[in-house]
């Protein structure tokens, strides 16, 4: 029997579960022997894994984070993990191998399948970021969680007359900012892509004041920075990919502003529970598409390649296309948001 591997990497995100649970499917309809690998890249370092069949997938579309586990573990941070990596896969007796990831862990699958294993990719990650494809799942489920939490704040904040800040994730790019903030009517949306004027900021909050409103929502990115300075950060510590502890610019955004407009400021800062919890129905089926996706790329041999969605097909791309360069917010999008500020 053919064996592939499925591997979850990176933060959690909703909708991996039923990733997993489209390919072993279609894996097991076709004779195709599944084993999840676990944590991530750790799990193939250390031979970790469970053999995934009808039953251990039984019940898990609707449960949010990943039945494998997950690690930011990275084998190109240490001479001679990589090969490690690759040994384990031929001891694995793996035939392919589904790596399900954002920008490092298929930034890894695309050197592993360049130094010649075949791997094939399937983008998560619930910022969007990810090039080459127009959504990653898990996107959808945390803007839907964003959306409901700023409803919920509006009514505090028309209450109490207060400005709410609400700091929500998004490391390079704004886009759960911008959707939450545009579905959930937001008065300003700030972004990694663009740097925070807070001047300007504390105008539109002014001027909606004058006009009569008595409240404002203030929704930023975590990784949104002010002119000519670096991101706030959490503490100095990084990843094995290098990346910061990004946190805290809502708190420092949320003093300037009530010194400079006087009015009463909260801040809210949402956090990982945009990332736990139940995928909603479109994330249940970009990711069923995906996992069905991904083990038509094994079938067929297309290793080095990622599913994507591109407009309403589900397509197949390079992964090298992916990790490219970052997805940023598309312009247009924000342009359209920001009619509604103030
Ligand atoms: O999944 C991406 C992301 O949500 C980023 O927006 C955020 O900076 C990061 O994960 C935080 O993840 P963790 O706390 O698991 O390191």
């Amino acid at each position: 029997m053919p064996r592939v591997g499925i591997l979850t990497g990176g933060g959690d995100c909703p909708g991996l579960n039923a990733v997993i649970r489209a390919a072993t499917r279609s894996a097991l309809n076709n004779s195709w022997e599944v084993v999840g690998i676990k944590n991530g890249w750790k799990g193939l370092l250390e031979k970790e894994t469970q053999i995934l069949d009808m039953r251990s997938i039984s019940g898990i579309l609707h449960r949010g984070g990943t039945i494998l586990g997950t690690s930011r573990t990275n084998p190109y941070k240490n001479e001679g993990d990589s090969e490690i990596a690759k040994n384990n896969f031929k001891e694995l007796n793996l035939d392919a191998l589904i790596a399900i990831g954002g920008e490092d862990t298929l930034g890894v699958a695309n050197k592993l399948s360049e130094e010649g294993l075949n791997i094939v990719g399937v983008p998560k990650t619930i910022d969007n970021d990810l090039n080459a494809t127009d959504y990653t799942f898990g996107f959808d489920t945390a803007v839907n969680i964003a959306t409901e939490c700023i409803d919920r704040l509006h009514t505090t904040a028309e209450s109490h007359h207060r400005l709410m800040v609400v700091e929500v994730m998004g490391r390079h790019a704004g886009w759960i900012a911008t959707f939450s903030g545009l579905a959930g009517g937001a008065d300003v949306i700030l972004i990694p892509e663009i740097p925070i004027n807070v001047a300007e900021v504390c105008q539109i909050i002014k001027n909606r004041h004058a006009r009569g409103k008595n409240f404002s929502i203030i929704v930023v990115a975590e990784g949104a920075k002010f002119s000519k300075s670096q991101e706030i950060l959490q503490d100095g510590e990084l990843d094995e990919f290098g990346h910061v502890k990004l946190g805290g610019i809502g708190q420092k955004l949320a003093k300037l502003i009530e010194t400079n407009t006087g009015f009463e400021t909260r801040v809210v800062v949402l956090g990982h529970i945009q990332r736990g919890g139940t995928p909603t129905a479109y994330d249940r089926i970009l990711a069923t598409r995906y996992g069905v996706k991904a083990m038509e790329l094994v079938f067929n041999k297309k290793f080095g390649r990622m599913a994507a969605l591109k407009g309403n097909h589900i397509v197949d791309v390079p992964l090298k296309e992916a990790i490219a360069e970052l997805k940023t917010v598309d312009e247009k999008i924000y342009e359209i948001a920001k009619i509604f500020f103030g």
